[in-house]
């Protein structure tokens, strides 16, 4: 689905569509500028490294041209060993270029707005508190669980898509999200 959003007038149009394959380069590009090289260190990469995206939940900002100028991704995990499924929301990064022009928030809300009609329970996400409360995120419903690796407790957040979803959720997130390389499962209905 393609969302044409409407931002502040000075703003060239910006459209929010499925990333693709052809997206790869450019997002990579975008996020080494907006993060900097220590990016793949964050313990959120540790749930994304050799994944896949969830299904349908990859998108990019395109620009003037149809310039990738965001990105936004959310990737499966599970809450804990066997604990019950969730996204993780991340990296989220505008063009340095195009910075606060409503991008990043034009993609966060077609995010949950996706996540919610494909019938996920909740997000989290590592990120400042002072950005992701407008969305609905805080911390508050996180503190039995745990990120795989170093990060700041205030900065680990949820949004509950169902609500009481995450009452009393404990454990350490675990990927869960198809493997980089594997392919979908398809299925041939007989003729
Ligand atoms: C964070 C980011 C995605 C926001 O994208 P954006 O398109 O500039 O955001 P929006 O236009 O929707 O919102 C801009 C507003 O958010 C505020 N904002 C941006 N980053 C913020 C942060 N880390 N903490 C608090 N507020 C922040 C801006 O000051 C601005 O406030 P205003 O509306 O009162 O002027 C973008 O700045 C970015 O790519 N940053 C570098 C990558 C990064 O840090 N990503 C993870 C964020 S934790």
């Amino acid at each position: 689905m393609d969302i044409a959003k409407t931002l502040p007038a000075a703003s060239p149009a910006i459209i929010i569509t499925a990333e693709t394959g052809a997206d790869i380069a450019a997002r990579e590009a975008l996020l080494d500028r907006a993060m900097g090289a220590g990016r793949k260190r964050k313990s959120s990469e540790k749930l994304r490294r050799g994944r896949r995206p969830s299904e349908g939940l990859a998108f990019v900002a395109r620009g003037e041209g149809g310039a990738v100028v965001g990105t936004v991704r959310l990737w499966d995990v599970r809450l804990g060993d066997h604990g019950a499924a969730a996204l993780l929301l991340g990296p989220l990064a505008v063009d340095p270029t195009v910075k606060s022009a409503g991008i990043g928030s034009a993609l966060m809300h077609h995010a949950v707005a996706e996540a919610t009609r494909l019938g996920h329970r909740a997000i989290l996400l590592v990120g400042d508190a002072a950005y992701y409360a407008r969305f609905g995120f805080s911390a508050e419903k996180t503190a039995g669980l745990a990120m795989p690796g170093p990060y700041e407790r205030d900065r680990f957040l949820a949004l509950e898509l169902v609500p009481g979803v995450l009452d009393g959720a404990q454990g350490t997130l675990k990927a869960s999200g198809r493997k980089a390389g594997e392919r979908a499962a398809v299925r041939v209905a007989a003729a």
